[in-house]
């Protein structure tokens, strides 16, 4: 059901790489409730994901940018601002990879090239996003910037191995920049904490069958699941949130909170 909670605004999507991306079911959702987008990812996932299937759908154009490059940053906003006439309202973060994370690597014999090259992707890009914005004026009064993260950022989950640095220092740039950007000009920066979720990335994160049914167990709602993530993200995004700023908001049916369940005690009884 849509409520027309974005009518008017505008913003960039970065990460929808295939249906399952959280970015894609958030541009979907920010779409029917009336927002206009620019959606973007790396060159290399252009290529092989399936964007443009959702560009259409959407009526989106698809600017390439790797976060990693700042050339790129620079040129996408250029771009989208030419697109929409103007600066956007709204700009989702939705990004993650770790190279230790893809080779197998454990966290206790992590390669640093290897760390440095996910830190650039996964944390360090939220912060050259938002000083390219800053520099730039890319975001109007008001507007409203969310980057997706995991609670391995506060507690150990160990196959999540170097991407709970990353997301850890994610979330405190988030802080840090929504302090600057919220005295400068009223833009608001939070970190959405979602549930486990089965899509590209998440799957690549060994035993994750097991971590996302122990989510559901240790969950009294169960594991929010991409669309319900798309649907939290459209508040923050609309002008029904507009004081909340440096949050990291936990979308997780209650996993963050919940010592345990009385399903898992079930569990460790047989
Ligand atoms: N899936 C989960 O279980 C889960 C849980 C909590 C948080 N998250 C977070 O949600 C976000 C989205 O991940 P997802 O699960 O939808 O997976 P996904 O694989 O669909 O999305 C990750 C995206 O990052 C993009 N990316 C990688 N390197 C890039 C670069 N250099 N430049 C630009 N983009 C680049 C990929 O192309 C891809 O689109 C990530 O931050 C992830 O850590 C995921």
């Amino acid at each position: 059901m849509a409520y027309n909670l974005l009518k008017g605004k505008k913003g960039i999507i970065f990460g929808a790489l295939d249906e399952n991306s959280i970015a894609w079911k958030t541009a979907q959702h920010c779409y029917a409730e009336g927002a206009e987008i620019v959606l973007t990812n790396a060159p290399i996932a252009l290529r092989m994901g399936t964007i443009n299937k959702l560009a259409e759908e959407i009526k989106a154009p698809v600017i390439p940018a790797d976060v990693t490059v700042a050339a790129d940053i620079e040129a996408l906003f250029t771009q989208a601002m030419e697109h929409f006439g103007g600066p956007v309202d709204f700009i989702l973060h939705s990004i993650g990879m770790s190279v230790n994370v893809r080779k197998g690597i454990p966290y206790y014999e992590n390669n640093y090239e290897f760390t440095h090259k996910g830190f650039d992707i996964s944390a360090l890009s939220l912060h050259r996003v938002l000083q390219t914005a800053m520099k730039m004026d890319a975001i109007n009064e008001w507007g409203s910037v969310v980057a997706l993260t995991y609670i391995a950022a506060q507690r150990v989950f160990p196959d999540y191995n170097d991407m709970s640095d990353n997301k850890a220092v994610l979330e405190s740039i988030a802080r840090n920049f929504g302090y600057y950007y919220g005295t400068k000009k009223h833009v608001r920066v939070n970190t959405v904490s979602q549930s486990p979720t089965r899509t590209t990335a998440g799957s690549g994160v060994k035993g994750f069958d097991g971590f996302i049914n122990y989510a559901e167990k240790m969950s009294p709602l169960g594991n929010a699941d991409a669309d319900q993530c798309a649907d939290y993200v459209v508040t923050l995004f609309s002008d029904l949130t507009k004081m909340v700023t440096m949050q990291n908001l936990f979308h997780d049916g209650g996993f963050s909170f919940t010592g345990v369940t009385q399903a898992v005690i079930e569990q460790m009884e047989k």
